[in-house]
């Protein structure tokens, strides 16, 4: 093939948006030339690996755009260690079927059991079936929810965190809300309900949402929203991080649960 003829190739494989060829083109052709592959074979192998870098790319913008605090994945979660955890149900989550069906998730348990790890590597797997996601602690949507309202674009701010087909609230009930910042809860999982999926971790169980929401009528309310068509996941037992500090000899059997 002439050089002018491969240019223009190269040419045709950027306008095409098909940058992963253009890039390893001259690489392709010498493996070509060595495997003689046929024309079919050839083409086939082309186009999967401009496909599989087009699947990279999305999947590592979509992680950059969901905002997840750390890496964590449901392959590194020790399930034999969390034998509370119904793996099975887990699995069916990674699916991501609950998300197409604006389905909710409530992740409950006591500090360092696990639950923001599941909650990430959820998210993980929810971005790499093609769902946008988003990770906020619950403490920095309410913030955000409020500095919005004072600014007079509440309306903005609902619908940026509406938008996402998975929306990830870590840690609520860690801080009580104040009865306005409740309400603008209220509002978003309003918003939410039957159009995307939302994924809670909480260490409180719905019986003191009352005391969390500073609103026994408010929490009822979001509760049967949040409630309706929703997964549970309890997770018990002792805190990962303790255990680990145990294992070290750093802490006596008789040490206390960290807070
Ligand atoms: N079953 C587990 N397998 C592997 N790592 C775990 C497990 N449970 C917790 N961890 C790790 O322990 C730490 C605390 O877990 P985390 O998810 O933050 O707990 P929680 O959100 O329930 O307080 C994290 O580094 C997490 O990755
Ligand atoms: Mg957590």
């Amino acid at each position: 093939m002439s050089v002018v003829t491969q240019a223009r190739v190269v040419e045709h494989l950027q306008r095409l948006r098909l940058g992963y060829l253009a890039e390893r083109l001259d690489a392709a052709l010498a493996e070509a030339a060595r495997s003689e592959p046929t024309y079919l074979d050839f083409l086939d192998q082309l186009l999967q690996q401009e496909t599989a870098a087009k699947q990279r790319k999305r999947i590592a913008m979509g992680i950059q755009i969901a905002h997840f605090p750390t890496v964590k994945t449901l392959d590194d979660f020790d399930f034999k260690f969390q034998a509370s955890i119904d793996q099975r149900l887990v699995r069916e989550l990674a699916t991501g079927r609950f998300i197409s069906q604006a389905e909710n998730v409530l992740i409950f348990g006591p500090p360092g059991v696990g639950k923001t790890h599941l909650a990430i590597g959820l998210g993980r797997a929810a971005v790499e079936s093609g769902h946008s996601v988003l990770f906020t602690s619950a403490t920095a949507l309410i913030g955000a929810l409020a500095k919005s309202e004072t600014e007079g674009q509440l309306a903005e701010r609902l619908t940026f965190y509406s938008k996402p087909k998975l929306l990830i609230i870590d840690e609520l009930g860690y801080l009580p809300f104040e009865r306005r910042s409740a309400h603008l809860f209220f509002q978003l999982v309003a918003r939410r309900y039957e159009r995307g999926g939302t994924l809670i971790t909480t260490n409180q169980l719905v019986t003191q949402w009352g005391t969390v929401f500073g609103d026994e009528v408010l929490a009822a309310a979001i509760l049967d929203r949040l409630l309706h068509h929703s997964y549970t996941l309890m997770v018990q037992g002792e805190s990962y991080r303790l255990r680990q500090k145990k294992k070290a000899g750093l802490l006596g059997q008789s040490s206390r649960r960290e807070a």
